[in-house]
């Protein structure tokens, strides 16, 4: 089976730290090994109903984070996600092939959702089904996430296999995700029992991709901790203290160390101390790439540019497949 990358985030502002650690620092390594194909998941965001004038600047603003956190548009293929109309159409296709109760068991919906179900909008419960399209429409292998994204792509793999089985083909590979890292999952600066979001109302909850460096200082001197000191490593201490946990995993991530060799180094000293390290960690790692961003959203024309040729390239792997699934499928 060729081996191919697929991942996306949505255009959605407010990149954060979460995803920068969950999901793009990921993405640069497979650059040398694998074929790459990154999305910016505009059709995705609608769920959300954005403003329109929101859109563009969105995408441009995850095209530059991805750029500027080392994705090379030379050999990975960035684009936008509805440049490529086999994205909606397929999903359609493999909408016929996911019974109700598979999505009915989707978490990240429910949390989404809220209580009132009926007013929730339709492309909030089908979105699964999208990224599955997503992934297939490439016959992608490999999928690097953050931790929250595993249900689905546990979705996306039932959903392979329904169709394969259905038309007695081994058409589309089943995708494995790549979860892993320090920080899989990072959690809000100011509850660590909540993941961080870019929807979050509080800006104190995120550090942000484009954050300069006293913001950052200030962010984490803001970050809720408890009063006791950093735990001892091998000791069982997340459940009962998630900030500590949350920043530590921080900590580990951006210093590529794992979280007992930093609590090794740490155990016993205080959090304001190790905050400052943290701080300069943080800043070491986040500020070229936000005044990179910022570089290159000060021009867009760089970046525009990136977009068109992705989605050209992009096209020219989804086209064929789809059109090899409409024969499978009878539509041709
Ligand atoms: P989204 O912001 O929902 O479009 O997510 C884009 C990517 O970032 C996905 O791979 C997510 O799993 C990942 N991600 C989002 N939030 C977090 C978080 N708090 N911690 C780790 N990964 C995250
Ligand atoms: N659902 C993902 C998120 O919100 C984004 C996404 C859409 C995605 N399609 C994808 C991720 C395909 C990986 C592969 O984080």
């Amino acid at each position: 089976m060729h081996h191919r990358v697929f991942s996306g985030i949505q255009p959605t502002g407010n990149l954060h730290l979460g995803n920068y650690l969950g999901a793009i620092r990921n993405w640069v390594g497979f650059q040398d090994r694998m074929e790459t194909v990154f999305c910016i998941v505009d059709l995705h965001a609608l769920t959300q109903q954005p403003a329109a004038a929101d859109m563009q600047p969105n995408i441009r603003e995850v095209t530059a984070a991805y750029l500027a956190s080392g994705i090379d548009p030379k050999r990975a293929i960035i684009f936008a996600q509805s440049r490529v109309s086999v994205h909606a159409e397929l999903a359609w296709v493999l909408s016929c092939h996911a019974p109700l109760g598979w999505l009915n068991r989707m978490t990240q919906f429910k949390e989404k959702a809220g209580k009132d179900k009926d007013v929730a909008v339709t492309g909030l419960y089908t979105y699964p089904v999208l990224m599955a399209a997503d992934i297939l429409a490439y016959r992608a292998t490999h999928v690097p996430v953050g931790e929250d994204q595993k249900q689905h792509l546990e979705l996306a793999r039932d959903i392979a296999g329904a169709f394969n089985r259905h038309y007695g083909v081994d058409f589309f590979p089943l995708p494995e995700p790549e979860i892993f890292g320090a920080a899989t999952r990072v959690m809000s600066l100011r509850d660590g029992t909540k993941k961080m979001s870019k929807s979050d109302p509080s800006d104190y909850s995120r550090l942000v991709m484009t954050d300069d460096a006293d913001t950052i200082a200030l962010k984490l001197r803001k970050a809720k901790t408890d009063t006791e000191p950093l735990p001892e490593p091998g000791t069982s201490f997340e459940a009962a203290r998630p900030e500590a946990a949350n920043l530590i995993g921080i900590y580990a991530a951006l210093s590529d160390q794992t979280r007992d060799a930093v609590l090794t180094q740490w155990a016993g000293q205080q959090f304001s101390g190790f905050k400052r390290e943290l701080t300069e960690r943080a800043v070491a790692v986040l500020g070229p790439i936000g005044a990179e961003m910022k570089r290159l959203l000060a021009a867009p024309d760089h970046v525009d540019a990136v977009l068109a040729d992705g989605a050209e390239r992009a096209r020219a792997i989804a086209n064929p497949i789809w059109d090899e699934a409409r024969r499978i499928i009878g539509l041709s």
